[in-house]
């Protein structure tokens, strides 16, 4: 009889992802930090709250940072330059980069979405323990660290305040593209490359040199085929309910729930029901999108002398399986998650 491999840990719900509650290893003073974790092998995600006043020391880490603001005003200084951060705003920390944060005093908390690429999970076991792997049992992640730079504070504070009394940067030549608005960013209404007979979804990209993110509505009936990509894809679901296969196994998904799709599994995606589902995708390396209408519809927060180049970048290749074969897998592995999960 054949054995039932165990299914892979490839997802969590928000919900049951501890919350640490924290002085930054990188802070200035005692406003704490709230913190949720989970990561892949090449990705972190990271659902942070930080209170007014909240500042930390200039750092740098051996990740791409993408910070995607939900609520609150949040300041971002990187190359000498701030800035402003509100909700729906998606601004890069390029890998390697020296950067701190500063949420002012006196206003609302921040919320922020972030992405490390490599995963950073805190510098300390003590921080690590809370935060929840996505990962089969024979993977590895590489971690980094939060690294601090001796930096003077009357150097910091010129900084802040150049940028304070110039918001929204336009007094700032030179300043690198680092940060844009969801609504600015090109949305587009298709059908998936490798499925041209599937239902639309609408797509909106925004991509750095080390990773991407993509923001998916998805129409009922949207159903692609097995597909893979030389990236590791991280899902935050927000709202619907999504299945995800990977191989042979199924993953039902809904709202808060994170998916992992680990880098070069073959995997699929099907909206069954009757609602949309719109979910917040990371893939690392960047998948900025295959054809070159994609591609130029996609948001590039690069500083003048970053270019994506094919070699970096990620495609997603259809894989050869018959529509019968997709079926008694969908079926067998439906079978088993809604076992597991008592439906
Ligand atoms: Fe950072
Ligand atoms: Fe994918």
């Amino acid at each position: 009889m054949a054995t039932l491999l165990k299914k892979p840990a490839y997802r969590a719900h928000k919900d049951d992802v501890p919350l640490r509650r924290a002085r930054p290893s990188a802070g200035t003073n005692d406003v704490p930090l709230s913190v949720q974790i989970v990561y892949g092998t090449e990705t972190s995600m990271m659902f942070a709250e930080r209170g007014a006043g909240y500042h930390t020391r200039p750092h740098r880490h051996d990740a791409e940072q993408f910070n995607y603001i939900l609520g609150g005003e949040i300041w971002f200084f990187v190359d000498g330059f701030g800035y402003r951060c509100r909700a729906g705003d998606i601004m890069r920390i390029p890998r390697y980069k020296v950067h701190w944060a500063y949420v002012l005093e006196g206003g609302e908390s921040a919320r922020v979405i972030e992405t490390h690429t490599l995963p950073l999970i805190g510098n300390h076991e003590e921080a690590r323990k809370t935060s929840v792997p996505l990962l089969a049992p024979d993977e590895e992640p590489r971690f980094v660290v939060n690294e601090v730079i001796p930096t003077p504070p009357e150097e910091v504070a010129v900084v802040e305040s150049r940028a304070f009394a110039d918001p929204e940067g336009t007094a700032s030549p030179g300043r690198p593209n680092y940060y844009v608005n969801l609504a600015k960013v090109t949305s587009r209404r298709t059908r998936p490359t490798t499925t041209p007979d599937s239902e639309f979804k609408t797509t909106q990209r925004i991509y750095g040199m080390d990773t991407s993110l993509l923001f998916a509505d998805r129409d009922p009936g949207y159903h692609t085929h097995p597909h893979r990509h030389d990236c590791e894809q991280l899902n935050y679901i927000l709202s619907g309910e999504i299945w995800f296969f990977v191989e042979d196994k199924a993953w039902r998904c809904r709202a808060g729930d994170i998916m992992r799709i680990p880098r070069g599994k073959v995997h699929w995606a099907w909206v069954k029901g009757n609602e949309n589902s719109a979910v917040i995708e990371s893939h690392a390396p960047p998948l900025p999108g295959n054809g070159p209408e994609a591609r130029a519809a996609a948001a590039g927060l690069l500083a003048a002398d970053e270019v994506l180049t094919d070699d970096r970048a990620a495609r997603n290749e259809r894989v050869d399986m018959s529509a019968a074969e997709v079926r008694r897998i969908e079926t067998a592995a439906m079978a088993e998650e809604e076992a597991a999960l008592g439906t």
